[in-house]
């Protein structure tokens, strides 16, 4: 378990950190979805329910082999959730978003490739890594997705849906939505300065020297 706080803490701080991303635009509608591992089994977002209005009460409690134990009827993204948390044992939550310009990316990047981020900033490099990989297009909550998504985050702490948005985990809850959010204004940023002349990139140098320092 990849946080100490108890699970009515964490149901509400889900809570709050989804009403956060949702009132700063991360998330519209009902989109997006988060989960959080457990000394038991997992936290997970509802099925069709808006980040901003969660009910501590209401959200999904899985099991340990993900079977739905209480609260409402989980994301139709479990596998999405499942397959990262398993290739991750390092990670405690992992956030789903269709933040507008992570998920602009997600439609230039290559299917089963990498998205081109520029390192342009630390925080960008220390939270998200060196590589986010494009995991090819599946309909949304199609189980079909769960072995490309187990494989792309075994080398990676965030990737990309193709056409769909970003999806990152770390080790905490509140680790996973910073992460996110650093991931999409990186996303912002690369497209803001797309094709603009005389951008500078950190080195090869500083990014190394980032990652062994905070990675
Ligand atoms: P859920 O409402 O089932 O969580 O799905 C929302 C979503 O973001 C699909 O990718």
């Amino acid at each position: 378990m990849a946080d100490s706080m108890d699970e009515a803490a964490i149901r509400q701080e889900l809570a709050a950190l989804g009403k956060s991303l949702f009132d700063r635009g991360y998330s519209v509608g009902t989109a997006g979805n988060i989960s959080v591992r457990l000394a038991d089994g997992y936290l997970m977002t509802p099925t069709n329910s808006c980040l901003g209005r969660l009910d501590p009460a209401g959200i999904s409690k899985l099991g340990p082999d993900w079977s739905h134990l209480s609260g409402d009827k989980p994301s139709k993204e479990v596998f999405l959730h499942r397959a990262v948390l398993t290739a991750r044992p390092e990670a405690g939550a992992v956030v789903h978003l269709h933040s507008t310009h992570a998920t602009a990316v997600s439609c230039l990047a290559p299917e089963g490739g990498d998205a081109e981020i520029p390192q342009l900033t630390p925080y960008f490099v220390m939270r998200i890594g060196r590589r986010l990989p494009c995991v090819p297009y599946y309909r949304p909550g199609d189980a079909a997705m769960e072995p490309a998504v187990f494989e792309a985050a075994r080398s990676a702490k965030a990737l990309l849906l193709a056409n769909h948005g970003p999806v990152v985990s770390a080790a905490t809850l509140r680790d996973a939505v910073y992460a996110s959010e650093e991931l999409e204004e990186a996303a912002r940023l690369a497209l803001m300065l797309r094709g603009v002349p005389g951008v500078r990139r950190l080195t090869p140098a500083q990014v190394d020297d980032l990652l062994t320092t905070y990675g």
